[in-house]
């Protein structure tokens, strides 16, 4: 059977519009899922919209219009950056703005995201989990979070959350989870998995929350209704963390889909930094209330700023994915610089001024240029059809018999640079090898790629092939044919982060459609030569700067 994977981004609360920190985590579960699918496994991918609790409901009040009307128009502002799976409001446009290759998005407030919600709430209920008593205390509507009184920080002499956000004092009947039982279990847990959550340095602060002691955690609202009812109580909503956390489960069919059994056990959740706590500590403990096994991994990543700046409305610097793309020269180009840019876990900054330099680098200069430069002669020189080769010609210089040869297999199963990738992603996936020390900072290392095509460009001047069509026509095709073997293997390799520009550089080599997987990568698969290739195009153009309006 197949190997599955099951990977989620967070779902996006409503009241908002997509910004550079939605686009990120969405980007990179894309990478991975992506990554997965050419690796041979069967992927599973959700994304979508926490549609509930106060937030939202203050939202759509502030706005005047009703809650299902305004989180209707909001969640197709999210949708529109991804596959839309499924039907898009009147009017909205489904452009998959960012080129994600969900296989599902989810509204917190469809039927079917109610009926898991409640199917779990019962699912708690009957293992005694959850009992009915009254809560008083701090609450965050911005954070949607309850707080102790000794985590409040003082503000401009208020009381605030740790995040700054703004606390009311809230009283009201409530149903509580017994959090507090899972302390040990959470330990224990973590202990025996000690890949759970990534990075490790978050992993320990999870750990350090936990043994602090855990209370237990409020799980109703009573004051206001834009929520999932209570079964059997619907004077009270689910507070919106266990609706929202329910909807990985919901995806899967909760409780008896099909999926629960295919996907379920193997989960990874990418989540930012700032919803760390909820994944690791809530969720799981909800997860062993109701029997079922928890995921495989937890990812966090780090924060953005801009231009150095932390994002703000009131500063003005928060950039839309559409100005982000734009700024970028493209959705491929963006999603590389933000891979490329942010060490995975830390916080990382969007310039543009180092976006420009990387995409032109990177990608522009190196293997746009590795590209142009061979296609357009193959064009010129070879009727536009991938050239012979030969290695009997050993006599020249530096780049010989054995290293033509090795150079033309560099790209073969057995030497690929491939585990390299595969090892970083397996690292944030699940699958750690024992006793693998990975290479660490990005979340997926390009650098690979970036290297091999720098490599090829260097062998590419060196060779002289310009020179060579005059002077040693065997030689002159050799040197293409090689070129244009490693520009196929960096296509198939760069995919899973440029998935439109890789797929344009495999056409340019007219790699069929079905050979583009990662064991497609061996030389049984090489370009045939005489295969007739189409007149090449410019891959990545070279990014100008903007000049400031005078
Ligand atoms: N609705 C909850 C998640 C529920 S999941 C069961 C939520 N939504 S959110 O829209 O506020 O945030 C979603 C994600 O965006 C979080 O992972 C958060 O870390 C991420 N980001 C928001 N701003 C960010 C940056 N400036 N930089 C990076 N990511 C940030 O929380």
């Amino acid at each position: 059977m197949t190997d599955t994977f099951y990977i989620t981004t967070p779902i996006y609360y409503v009241n908002d519009s997509p910004h550079i920190g939605h686009a990120y985590t969405t980007i990179a579960a894309d990478v991975m899922a992506r990554f997965m699918r050419l690796d041979g496994r069967e992927v599973k991918f959700l994304t979508g919209t926490d549609e509930h609790g106060q937030k939202v409901a203050k939202s759509a009040e502030a706005k005047g219009i009703d809650p299902q009307s305004f989180t209707d128009e909001v969640s197709e502002r999210f949708r529109r950056l991804v596959n839309p799976c499924g039907s898009v409001m009147q009017n909205a446009s489904n452009t998959n703005l960012l080129n994600i290759s969900n296989t599902d998005f989810i509204r917190t407030t469809e039927e079917r995201h109610k009926k898991a919600a409640q199917a779990l709430w019962k699912k708690l209920e009957a293992n005694e989990a959850i009992y009915l008593d009254k809560y008083a205390g701090w609450y965050s509507v911005r954070d949607e979070a309850y707080y102790a009184e000794s985590e409040l920080i003082e503000k401009e002499g208020k009381k605030c959350a740790p995040t700054g956000a703004e606390v009311e004092w809230v009283e009201e009947e409530s149903y509580f989870f017994k959090l507090s039982a899972y302390q040990q279990k959470l330990l224990d847990y973590f202990e025996a998995h000690p890949d759970f959550i990534y990075p490790q340095s978050r992993f320990n602060e999870v750990k350090r929350f936990v043994e602090g002691g855990l209370s237990d955690l409020s799980i109703s609202r009573t004051t206001f209704d834009w929520g999932v009812p209570v079964p059997g109580n619907d004077k009270h909503i689910m507070y919106v963390w266990i609706d929202a956390l329910t909807n990985y489960l919901t995806s899967c069919g909760y409780p008896d889909g099909e999926e629960m059994e295919v996907f379920w056990p193997n989960t990874t959740h990418i989540v930012g930094k700032d919803i760390l706590r909820f994944h690791a500590v809530y969720w799981p403990a909800f997860l062993m209330a109701a029997d079922l096994p928890l995921p495989k991994r937890i990812v966090a990543h780090g924060w953005w700023t801009i231009e150095g700046e932390k994002m703000s409305k009131s500063i003005g610097n928060v950039l839309s994915p559409d100005d982000m793309i734009e700024a970028a020269g493209g959705v491929d180009q963006l999603r590389y610089f933000m891979l490329r840019a942010m060490p995975f876990g830390n916080d990382g900054d969007f310039a543009q001024d180092r976006m420009l330099e990387t995409v032109n680098a990177d990608l522009a200069n190196n293997i746009g240029n590795l590209a142009q430069r061979s296609l357009s002669m193959i064009q010129k020189n070879c009727e536009g059809k991938v050239p012979e080769y030969s290695f009997e010609n050993d006599e020249k210089g530096a780049w010989h018999f054995s290293n033509e040869q090795e150079l033309l297999n560099i790209y073969n199963t057995s030497g690929s640079y491939l585990h390299g990738i595969r090892r970083v992603i397996s690292e944030r996936d699940f699958r750690p090898q024992p006793g693998v020390r990975y290479f660490d900072t990005h979340i997926l290392d390009f650098t690979q790629i970036i290297q091999h095509a720098a490599d090829k460009n260097a062998y590419f001047q060196h060779k002289e092939p310009w020179k060579l069509n005059k002077t040693d026509f065997v030689e002159f095709q050799t040197v293409l044919y090689i070129t244009l073997e490693a520009l196929r293997a960096i296509g198939i390799h760069l995919q899973p982060f440029c998935p439109t520009i890789a797929g344009k550089l495999l056409d340019q080599l007219a790699v069929p459609e079905d050979e583009r997987m990662f064991h497609h990568l061996t030389a049984e698969y090489a370009l045939k030569p005489g295969t007739e290739l189409p007149k090449p195009e410019p891959l990545f153009p070279r990014l100008e700067k903007k000049q400031d309006a005078a």
